[in-house]
């Protein structure tokens, strides 16, 4: 492993672990805790009554407020039932700033006869001042249309973002009821951070957090309850890198009249470094889609 980074797993309660940290020393949180929907994580952490469940979540969030930095940034993934507690919370309870409502959005998931479908869940992004890191180029996605005026570096993502479940049958499924998609953590750590810096998940599952920030040369620091999580998350860790096991379909997007062949050649190439930078596995597709494009072209 690159020796300017560390990743760490930890036993233990996210609230006492949280309290080792000093005040203001960790540049970025991100975290996907217990929603409280009574998902089996081995212990009885997500079927809490709701008085106990919002003193934990005031608890918890207390302790990552301290220790944000003041240029830190905070995502917390959560489910409709507590969102809009969470929301107050964190901007009343710990005086963050809101930045971004996110909508992860997914096309497939369970269904339902009386009522609609849930296909997103949200990500609340808070920051502890109003300066605050943001990479925009590191998260830019690839633009529709080939303009000279458009910036082809790409748009910006917006706040909705598209990214499917990780699959049992994919290689990469972990033994975890809740396991979130790496394209998803890595736009979250690309935009929020910068090399070398110290990112948080208290609340680590199958350890996908610590895994991006392996990948992104960021330091990164995970606690869990249930110590087989932890077991597996430290296999995660040992395992060959293919590429991350999700990516946002727009990344294979080919942009509309791409017609100069020249300009086409340079724009293809731009577009593996700026987009499929970790993306070796979604490679093909992308380049099944120029050819399906511009077949009657030389590419
Ligand atoms: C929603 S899952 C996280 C999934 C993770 N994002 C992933 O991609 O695998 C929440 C995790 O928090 C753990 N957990 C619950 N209460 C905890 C606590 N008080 N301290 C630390 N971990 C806890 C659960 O065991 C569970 O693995």
């Amino acid at each position: 492993m690159d020796e300017k980074h560390k990743i760490e797993i930890q036993p233990g309660d996210a609230i006492l672990k949280l309290k080792e940290l000093e005040n203001n020393s960790i540049d970025l949180i991100v975290t996907d805790p217990p929603y409280n929907l009574a998902k089996d994580y081995g212990n009885d952490s997500d079927s809490k009554s709701f008085k106990d469940y919002i003193i934990f979540t005031e608890a918890w969030t207390k302790e990552a407020s301290r220790v944000l930095k003041p240029t830190g940034t905070i995502y917390v993934f959560m489910g409709f039932r507590f969102i809009s507690y969470l929301y107050q919370i964190l901007e009343k309870e710990n005086k963050l700033h809101f930045c971004n409502w996110i909508c992860w959005y997914y096309t497939q998931g369970i269904g339902r006869k009386r009522g609609f479908s849930p296909r997103h869940d949200d990500i609340l992004m808070f920051t502890k001042s109003k300066d605050y890191i943001f990479n925009l180029d590191a998260v830019r996605v690839p633009q529709k249309y080939y303009r000279s005026i458009n910036n082809m570096r790409g748009a910006n993502p917006g706040d909705v973002w598209e990214f499917s479940h990780v699959h049992y049958c994919q290689g990469n499924r972990q033994d975890h009821p809740t396991q979130k998609p790496e394209g998803l953590i890595e736009r979250m750590i690309l935009a929020s951070s910068n090399k070398g810096d110290q990112v948080v998940d208290p609340f680590a599952g199958s350890g996908t957090t610590l895994r991006v920030c392996q990948q992104l040369k960021r330091n990164c620091l995970g606690f869990e309850l249930n110590a087989d999580y932890v077991e597996l998350t430290k296999k995660r860790l040992s395992e060959p890198f293919a590429g991350f096991d999700s990516t946002d379909p727009k990344m294979e997007r080919v942009p509309n009249d791409l017609n100069d062949s020249e300009i086409r050649e340079e724009y293809i190439q731009n577009h593996v470094d700026w987009f499929l930078k970790n993306h070796d596995n979604a490679r093909d597709e992308f380049y099944k889609k120029v050819q399906n494009k511009h077949s009657k072209d030389k590419i």
